[in-house]
């Protein structure tokens, strides 16, 4: 249904993680890879929200592209008038984005999809018919957006060719290519000698089952290592650069991203390193002033307590599970965007490429 924007061939091996196969929305299963390689089909909106919320599909602009999808699941064959569609919508929307607070991307698509709900339409499978054009857009343009980070980030690449990572912010995470690793992979392309530190990314090891993962199907020489190696990796002269995705960066400068992004930006000041950050414009929320305004999810604790099901933590231990942490943009180097890398002053240079609300 979209285009790529051109894959090469090395890069064409790469998992899709959203498919929108005959107005049907399918889904690949990130809880089971590596291992296996399965689709889910959302048959119904409960299943779409299952999905975000378990993290079958994850990743801020994925989760937004799979909403916009999932808010038109089984509607093609609906029976209701315009009118009650459009109430049915809007209790699908506020449903859906409720699945996951962090990453703006969810809410961003949904609320651009109910944006063309306000239109006017002469019966439903017009509107359902526009709805579709818009979510296909939507996930087209982030195609777009991260072959365009590619572009942007491959210079630092060939600066700093050992890189650091965590969670994961690649194909999977994305319509196609990724945000932090598409300016990896363009590097790989290239014949720049890239060699990627994947921090397993703890508690659901985006990193090792995901990262490693893609970039090791592409051949991207990677090194896995536990979160709590990254200082003693950069003491030893192993990283050039950090490069990081984003769920959610606010007016001031200030990104949420995965667990663990603080720690690391706090270790690349200390060892004056860049700390770099991707993502596409859609996760710019300039609605929010500053980081201390952003909600962060917090998990359930067997995220933490167990291990595939078997309890890992004596009984009755409390937990803090926080999914995401806010890195303040004093730490940040710069920002590598479709529109470009932005450096700061941050607050001003964001306002200028308008970020989404
Ligand atoms: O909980 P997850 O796996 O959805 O968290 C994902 C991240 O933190 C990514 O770094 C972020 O969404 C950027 S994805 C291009």
């Amino acid at each position: 249904m979209t285009k790529t924007a051109g894959l090469t061939k090395s890069l064409s091996g790469l998992p899709r993680t959203v498919l929108w196969d005959n107005r049907v929305l399918r889904l690949l299963d990130q809880r089971r890879l590596p291992q296996e390689r399965s689709l889910i089909t959302c048959h119904q909106v409960e299943d779409v929200f299952e999905c975000i919320q378990t993290l079958a599909v994850r990743g801020a602009p994925a989760i937004g592209i799979s909403a916009a999808y999932g808010l038109l699941a089984d509607l093609f064959e609906t029976r209701l008038s315009l009118a009650q569609l459009k109430i049915h919508l809007a209790e699908r929307a506020e449903y859906l984005i409720s699945a996951r607070p962090t990453a703006v991307n969810l809410a961003w698509a949904v609320n651009r999809m109910m944006g063309v709900v306000e239109g006017k339409f002469d019966d439903t499978g017009e509107l359902l018919e526009r709805l579709e054009r818009e979510a296909i857009a939507i996930h087209q343009e982030d195609i777009n957006a991260c072959h365009k980070i590619g572009d942007h980030g491959v210079a630092l690449l060939r600066k700093y060719p050992n890189v650091l990572t965590h969670c994961n912010a690649g194909s999977l995470a994305v319509s196609e290519l990724g945000t932090a690793l598409a300016p990896i992979y363009r590097a790989y392309e290239e014949g720049v000698k890239v060699h990627v530190l994947v921090d397993e990314t703890r508690p659901l090891l985006q990193g090792t089952r995901l990262t490693a993962f893609e970039l090791q199907l592409v051949g991207v020489p990677c090194t896995l290592i536990t979160d709590n190696m990254a200082a003693h990796m950069m003491a030893i002269g192993k990283v050039d650069m950090v490069l990081v995705g984003a769920d959610r960066i606010v007016a001031n400068g200030d990104v949420a991203n995965k667990i663990g992004t603080l720690n690391l930006a706090i270790l690349c000041q200390h060892f004056n390193i860049p700390f770099y950050v991707a993502c596409p414009v859609s996760t710019i929320d300039i609605d929010t002033e500053s980081g201390n305004d952003i909600n962060i999810e917090q998990r359930n604790s067997t995220e933490i307590t167990h291990w595939r099901g078997e309890q890992i933590s004596p009984d009755d231990t409390n937990v803090a599970n926080p999914a995401f942490d806010v890195t303040p943009a004093n730490l940040v180097t710069g920002i590598i965007t479709e529109k470009g890398i932005l450096r700061p002053p941050f607050e001003q240079n964001l306002k200028m490429i308008g970020g989404k609300s």
